[in-house]
């Protein structure tokens, strides 16, 4: 038997604090937003970027189309406030590559949109009881909502790193840490532990439930493979021997003549980086960003090593060994804080490797939450016992072997979007995402 998942706090099932939490998230969600889509003029935010990335006006007025769905028409039996525009802002209908077509709301109107559901929304959350459906209870809708925006910030920030021009974000840089001398891998004890949570309130359909799950014992990087051990995996051919790769990944770089994370670029005998729209030598201790699936199962696989399952990236996030709990955070129950994790785009990058003592594991795995996403080797599967909620199109439809998962949020990702919980997937070729990875090998090995 495995110990059950550690409960949230009891101030979370009291209804003021619930109210003020919901309110500060959204109104942190709404500061970030309005910071992404005012920092560039407005030829910018109509713009496409790239193909795989919708213009900055549209995710503005997608974030008050959702929350309008969500909140004043579902929670709260409104009508639509302007029925014509759904169809433009519903992600399914219309994929990113075509969206710029599409007759937007120019930036003024989606601005005045959004405030103007923003402030019927905060009336209705003034009254909400956070009783009676799934939807309401514990002020899920409204959790959902901000997560929701936050997750549009974290892709709008995206849309900026792609953008070409100058500088348009600016934001002060992580503390530097000096390097990192502690054991480069953790042991992780074999046995179940719980994976999933059914008793965090704002957590996704796809967290849910939380359940066994058997492990093996495996050992895991203690921090994040950083450019420094990734540029020795490019200077002894890692890009042009195709042992290291899946046939598809290895078929995908020489296509595409990838031969280095993207945004690097080589400058005589070093490296450099595009970072929104600065460039710059690339920080040898800083975790590796910006690589697809491919890159990091190969660099693995260079290494003598693999990547984690997902069950095994949880596990040791979140496996109390002394007490046979799962904690909501590598470091315990409290929510994150500065000293815990680099997060809610705070920096524009990721902190040394080994920052952060304060957000180690119980086993002493560093930087698990915030930095750089960080790819498994896993399918994006359901858990036993999965239940879509509140609709399909939130995770169901992604089921399935053509995506990865990614644990653990990048320093773009607020705290209300990440958890120990939390799971992210993508397409295996993707990088334009903060993407990076530590690695694990199986303890007989
Ligand atoms: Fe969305």
């Amino acid at each position: 038997m495995t110990a059950p998942e550690t409960g949230t706090t009891t101030t979370e099932t009291d209804t003021e604090a619930l109210r003020e939490r919901a309110l500060a998230c959204l109104t942190t969600a709404r500061a970030r937003t309005t910071l992404l889509t005012t920092c560039v003029d407005e030829p910018d935010l109509t713009a496409q970027h790239s193909p795989l990335m919708s213009p900055l006006v549209w995710d503005l007025a997608h974030i008050g189309n959702q929350e309008e769905l969500w909140l004043l028409r579902a929670v709260g039996g409104r009508e639509a406030m302007r029925p014509e525009i759904d169809s433009l802002y519903d992600a399914f209908e219309h994929p990113r590559a075509e969206r710029p077509s599409l007759p937007l709301l120019p930036p003024a109107e989606a601005r005045r949109y959004a405030a103007e559901v923003r402030g019927r929304a905060l009336d209705l959350l003034a009254s909400a009881d956070f009783h009676g459906t799934r939807l309401t209870e514990a002020g899920f809708a409204f959790g959902m909502v901000a997560q929701h925006e936050q997750q549009h910030d974290e892709t709008m920030l995206i849309t900026h790193q792609l953008r070409k021009g100058s500088q348009a974000l600016t934001a002060p840089d992580p503390d530097p840490a000096p390097p990192f001398t502690g054991p480069a891998e953790v042991l992780v004890p074999g046995g179940p532990f719980t994976m999933g949570t059914s008793a965090e309130p704002w957590a996704l359909d796809n967290e849910r439930p939380a359940h066994p799950r058997e492990v093996a014992p495996f050992w895991i990087d203690t921090v994040p493979v950083t450019n420094a051990a990734y540029q020795a995996f490019i200077e002894d051919g890692g890009y042009t021997t195709g042992r290291w790769w899946d046939p598809r990944g290895w078929a995908h770089i020489r296509r595409h003549g990838i031969t280095a994370p993207l945004f690097w670029q080589r400058d005589g005998d070093r490296w450099l980086r595009r970072r929104f729209g600065i460039t710059e030598p690339v920080p040898p201790d800083e975790p590796v960003l910006h690589v697809c699936w491919y890159e990091a199962d190969a660099y693995a696989r260079w290494a003598g090593r693999r990547l984690p399952t997902e069950a095994e990236w949880e596990k040791a996030a979140r496996h109390d060994p002394v007490t046979g709990r799962s904690r909501r955070y590598p470091w315990g129950d409290a929510d994150p804080g500065p000293e815990h994790a680099n997060l809610g785009q705070r920096h524009l990058r990721p902190a040394p490797a080994g920052s952060y003592p304060a957000g180690q594991s119980p086993l002493g795995v560093r930087q698990l939450i915030g930095d750089v996403w960080e790819w498994t080797a896993s399918d994006f599967l359901p858990y036993p016992g999965f239940r879509a909620f509140p609709y399909k199109e939130y995770s169901e439809v992604f089921f399935g072997s053509d995506h990865k998962v990614l644990r653990g949020g990048s320093f773009a990702v607020d705290p209300v979007a990440c958890r120990g919980t939390f799971r992210n997937w993508d397409y295996p070729v993707r990088r334009q995402i903060f993407s990076g990875f530590r690695t694990a090998r199986s303890e007989a090995v």
